[in-house]
């Protein structure tokens, strides 16, 4: 059995896998990202410097044999901002790269969440700009829009982190207070409203008034990113949502998550700026913003709805071996065909009654069978059968090399 919170991926579940994953990839080219990766494990400290209190108890993280600390990864970005820090002066900027890493991250195992998970990555370095925000926040709604989901199914909650930063510093909470604060906000909504007060202290009242009504906290950057995407007609995915912080430490500007309408399940994706790691980490000044979708909710919400079905189309050819005795004969032209078409070919490994050969045909989901019998024996000929139509129809191997009907 697999480990608790990792999951096995038996053929069906690869495939749903990979139409995800076909998608994904599908969207960022449309947007003109380039795909990157790096490697799983890293060293530990990249995680414990970068990612924040929470990800870092939820680390998979051991000596290896050079008596190394290592971490798997529990998420991309640490790794991204290393790979760009080493060598940004090869890139022209903004880069514009996105990653599908498989995670790990050593959490409760609940509905939605798991220790591994696949994890959609996009980000843009190298623009201040908040042309850039509205870009990726574009760029995560079509995502889902990709997959046949509507305003109707999910929502993009908008905040931004600065807003909470502005209001500490009118405030004059100090340094070692921030974190808390923005953790009591962060867990506002999964709490009783007297354990957030408590712990807002006598800023509570004023905290409430803004998480209840979006519209009593200002902020230019969301005014503009707002506008932004009513200029794209996606004004209907978004909505300003203060109680959202982000709870990675490395956010600075606006942030955002995404949710499922009916609250069911929890967060889609989640993102925002985070303008100051790459100086952190290595030194390189680069405005940097991006935003992770992961595979688990995704799949449960397009299982609910049950999209991404027919995913076994009718393709391919089976090679029905009618008479061993040109078995032979038969394996010359698998490879032909395999070389001449590009489509899945498959035969029988042994010898099989026809019958069971064209149900192995059907189970398949083949679109035709191509039958090798004693007639192909004598003459360079056989038989094409279309399996949804039962057509038979005969062939001289030359021209059906040429023609279409295998397609
Ligand atoms: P995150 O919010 O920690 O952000 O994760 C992004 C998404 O990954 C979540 O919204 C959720 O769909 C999925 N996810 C996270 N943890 C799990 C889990 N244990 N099981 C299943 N799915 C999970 C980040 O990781 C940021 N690095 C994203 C980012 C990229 N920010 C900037 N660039």
């Amino acid at each position: 059995m697999a480990l608790p919170g990792f999951r096995d991926f038996y053929p069906d579940d690869c495939a749903f896998r990979n139409a995800i994953f076909s998608k994904w990839r599908e969207v960022a080219h449309r947007y003109g990202f380039v795909e990157y990766d790096g490697p799983p494990l890293e060293p530990l400290d990249l995680f414990t410097k970068k990612s924040g209190q929470e990800i870092v108890t939820q680390l998979y993280n051991f000596k290896d044999k050079g008596d190394r600390e290592v971490a798997l990864r529990p998420e991309m970005t640490p790794t991204l901002a290393r790979l760009v820090t080493a060598r940004h002066k090869d890139f022209k900027k903004p880069l514009k790269w996105f990653s599908i890493p498989q995670v790990f991250r050593y959490e409760r195992q609940q509905k939605g969440r798991l220790r591994e998970h696949y994890q959609f990555n996009c980000d843009i370095i190298g623009e201040a700009g908040l042309e850039a925000d509205i870009e990726l926040i574009a760029l995560v709604i079509d995502t889902l829009r990709a997959f046949g989901l509507t305003e109707k199914d999910f929502v993009v909650r908008l905040s931004d982190r600065q807003f909470w930063t502005d209001f500490m510093n009118a405030k004059s909470i100090p340094e070692d207070q921030r974190y808390a604060f923005i953790q009591a906000i962060d867990k506002s909504e999964r709490e009783p409203r007297e354990k957030t007060a408590e712990k807002l202290g006598p800023l509570a009242a004023e905290v409430f008034a803004i998480l209840d009504d979006a519209s009593t906290g200002k902020s230019e950057r969301l005014d503009t990113v707002e506008t932004g995407l009513r200029h794209r007609g996606l004004q209907d995915y978004v909505k300003r949502d203060y109680t959202v912080v982000r709870g990675l430490a490395y956010y600075t500007g606006v942030v955002f998550e995404v949710f499922d309408r009916s609250g069911e399940f929890r967060a889609i994706a989640g993102g925002g700026r985070y303008d100051n790691l790459l100086k952190n980490l290595g030194d390189v000044d680069l405005p940097a913003l991006g935003f992770g979708m992961g595979d688990v909710v995704l799949g449960e919400i397009l299982k609910k709805n049950n999209s991404l079905k027919n995913l076994k189309k009718n393709n391919g050819i089976y090679v029905v071996i009618a008479d061993e005795n040109h078995r032979p004969k038969a394996m010359g032209l698998v490879q032909q065909l395999r070389d001449t078409f590009g489509l899945p070919v498959d035969y029988p490994l042994v010898p099989m009654k026809v019958g069971r050969q064209f149900q192995a045909a059907e189970d398949q989901g083949r679109k035709v069978a191509v039958i090798v019998d004693a007639e192909t024996g004598k003459g360079q000929v056989v038989s094409v059968k279309n399996l949804a139509s039962r057509e038979q129809t005969i062939w001289s191997i030359e021209d059906l090399m040429k023609s279409e009907v295998l397609k």
